[in-house]
């Protein structure tokens, strides 16, 4: 396939263009923004392979994107267009929701637009944390949307518009909502490489409230290959879950990660709770399990490769962890770090 993938450049994204350059033989065309979360080190390994193309521009940008897919790729027209570009954090969509509506609604909207002028099919990477939190049982694609977060509920919107898009001009579009990703390349404002990092430099651990809000974690190669699956099988119209095999509670995420890195329990700090903090996240994979895939990753299994990742690759986080991501953390949790 010949792709136009929008925020290639970030964690899941830039995962998803390595499978699809290496594995799968295809032209990728990457737009993207190169926000604070967007790095072109993430596709380093693949910046020299075959079919491979890096534009920098941003999804709201009407000519960045008419640029991007009149260029071609790898010798031929773009034939779909899959959109990973996003703010992704939930944390600064509390502090400054702006820029995810600028680019969940306008974005979303220009990409939409782009797909329908030129006949082209569309992939929405999308998330669980549209449907909210589920206190018992497992979201379905058919579970209400209950956003609770700026992020997610701009990104419910995203979602909207692309289903409309559907009904009303007959889009060939899909919408795959993922579960937590964890794994290489993740920007260390999550909860995963946070952690792990501060574990390494002694730094404190801050859990939000008592702890125990519970996350369905997936391996980031795991969800990029079902984005792929869904873009080869999936029917149009159609919404796929892909949720990972493993729920845990922060707090127990954590504790593994004091064990992975030989860090101390003394380190854990409770602090102040997120606001509008969902409690738990759960969802069925089985409609896309239907199609053949099915995650490869367990998450005992999984974390421990990341941590091992993170500890070999101070050439990836050393420029973040002294960079701007500094100042965010010192507003972010009222204190620097080490
Ligand atoms: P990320 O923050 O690591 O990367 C986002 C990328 O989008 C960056 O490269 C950034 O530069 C780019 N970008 C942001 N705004 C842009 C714009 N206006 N125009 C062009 N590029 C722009 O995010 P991620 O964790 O890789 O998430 C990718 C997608 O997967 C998002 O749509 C997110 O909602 C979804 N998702 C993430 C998770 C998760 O746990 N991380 C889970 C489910 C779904
Ligand atoms: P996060 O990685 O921000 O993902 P999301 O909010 O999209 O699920 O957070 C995962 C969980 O970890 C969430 O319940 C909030 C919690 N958390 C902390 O307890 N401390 C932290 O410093 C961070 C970043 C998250």
């Amino acid at each position: 396939m010949k792709l136009l993938v929008c925020g290639g450049a970030g964690f899941i994204g830039s995962t998803f263009v390595r499978q699809r350059l290496l594995e799968h033989g295809d032209g990728v065309t990457v737009l993207d923004k190169l926000t604070y979360a967007g790095r072109e080190e993430n596709l380093q390994d693949v910046a020299d392979a075959p079919g491979f193309r890096f534009l920098r521009g941003a999804i709201e940008d009407r000519e960045a994107v008419a640029e991007a897919l009149d260029a071609g790729v790898g010798g031929g027209e773009i034939e779909a267009i899959v959109n990973f570009a996003a703010e992704t954090h939930v944390d600064r969509s509390i502090a400054d929701p702006d820029a995810f509506v600028r680019t969940h609604a306008l974005g979303t909207h220009v990409l939409l637009e782009a797909a329908r002028e030129r006949g082209l099919r569309y992939l929405q990477v999308s998330t669980d944390e549209v449907y909210g939190s589920i206190a018992q049982g497992t979201f379905t694609e058919e579970s209400p949307l209950r956003p609770s977060s700026p992020y997610s509920a701009t990104k419910a919107g995203a979602d909207l518009l692309v289903a409309s898009y559907h009904r009303t001009y007959g889009l060939p579009a899909t919408i795959v909502r993922g579960s937590n990703n964890y794994g290489p390349y993740q920007y260390p404002e999550k909860l995963i490489p946070l952690m792990i990092l501060n574990a390494i430099h002694g730094d404190p651990l801050p859990v939000y409230g008592d702890g125990m809000q519970v996350r369905n974690w997936i391996h980031s190669t795991d969800f990029a290959r079902a984005i792929g699956h869904v873009l080869e099988h999936g029917a149009p119209g159609e919404v796929y879950n892909a949720g990972g095999p493993d729920e845990e509670a922060n707090i127990e995420v954590v504790r593994r990660i004091i064990a992975l890195t030989g860090a101390s329990e003394e380190q854990i700090e409770h602090v102040s709770d997120r606001p509008g903090h969902d409690v738990r996240y759960s969802l069925s994979s089985r409609k896309v399990r239907a199609l053949g895939w099915a995650p490869r990753v367990r998450f005992a299994e999984g974390l421990a490769d990341t941590v091992s990742w993170y500890r070999e690759s101070s050439w990836w986080w050393r420029p973040i962890r002294s960079g701007d991501y500094r100042a965010y953390y010192e507003r972010q949790y009222g204190r620097a770090l080490s």
